[in-house]
């Protein structure tokens, strides 16, 4: 499903050069459910934004379903991105004058899925996540988690192939935590979703098929 080969992402220059990313590689299988772990500034993020085709790799390869997607054009990365990937980010990244349905419909907006189309798939995601009778409401007025929750709607309504989760259940209490998880295994076991999750959290990332360990950039080992 997913494919790293030596990737390398450093940023800046001279002596404010940092490598956030040394010769990574790594290999997820499709309907896998995967946790990134290790210290902050370890390169999790970083990661994920090249798994996702938010920023791309100074060196090394990338491939999704098979395909090699490192030299995708801006244009055909935004495409890929739209149709595979579901982004989950711990800031959720809502937007404020947008309500929960609009915002959950954003993804296919992008695609040109007419608005009645939109608001029916939309409405069915936040169903989902159980929260159809907030679906008027914008952000500000929604709890965290759940904003978490449409967050998440918003990165299943495309029905993608792929989940990439940045510490979801990091600003969330352990009650809507376990809620997100229990969320997050169930789009993975139902519909065969892939999902790569970076988490601090040990429990979470234990109710995960195994964990990669990221430290200074490298790829640290893994645990079942
Ligand atoms: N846009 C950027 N410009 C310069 N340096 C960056 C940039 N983004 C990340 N870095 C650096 O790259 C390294 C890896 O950052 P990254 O955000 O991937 O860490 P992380 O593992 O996600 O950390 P955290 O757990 O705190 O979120 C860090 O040293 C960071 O300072
Ligand atoms: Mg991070």
């Amino acid at each position: 499903m997913l494919a790293l080969t030596g990737v390398t992402k450093t940023y800046g220059d001279g002596a404010g050069r940092v490598t956030a990313l040394d010769d990574v590689s790594l290999h997820v299988e499709a309907g896998g459910f995967v946790a990134v772990r290790g210290p902050s500034g370890s390169g999790k993020s970083t990661l994920l934004n090249i798994i996702g085709l938010l920023d791309k790799p100074d060196a090394g390869d990338v491939s999704l379903g098979g395909e090699r997607v490192v030299l995708a054009g801006r244009a055909e990365a935004a495409r890929l991105r739209n149709r595979l990937i579901g982004f989950v980010f711990q800031s959720f990244q809502l937007l404020p004058r947008l309500t929960a349905w609009e915002n959950v419909a954003l993804p296919l907006f992008h695609r040109g899925v007419g608005r009645d189309e939109r608001r029916a798939k939309a409405l069915a995601a936040l169903d989902k996540v159980g929260l159809s009778d907030r679906a008027a409401h914008r952000p500000d007025a929604l709890s965290g988690g759940q904003r978490q929750r449409v967050a998440l709607a918003r990165a299943l309504v495309g029905e993608p192939a792929l989940v990439l989760a940045d510490e979801p259940t990091g600003s969330l209490d352990s009650v809507s935590a376990a809620a997100a998880l229990n969320l997050l295994r169930d789009v993975n076991v139902r519909l065969g979703v892939t999902i790569v999750m970076v988490t601090h959290d040990r429990e979470a990332a234990a109710r995960c098929d195994r964990t990669i360990n990221i430290r200074d950039g490298r790829v640290a080992g893994e645990a079942a």
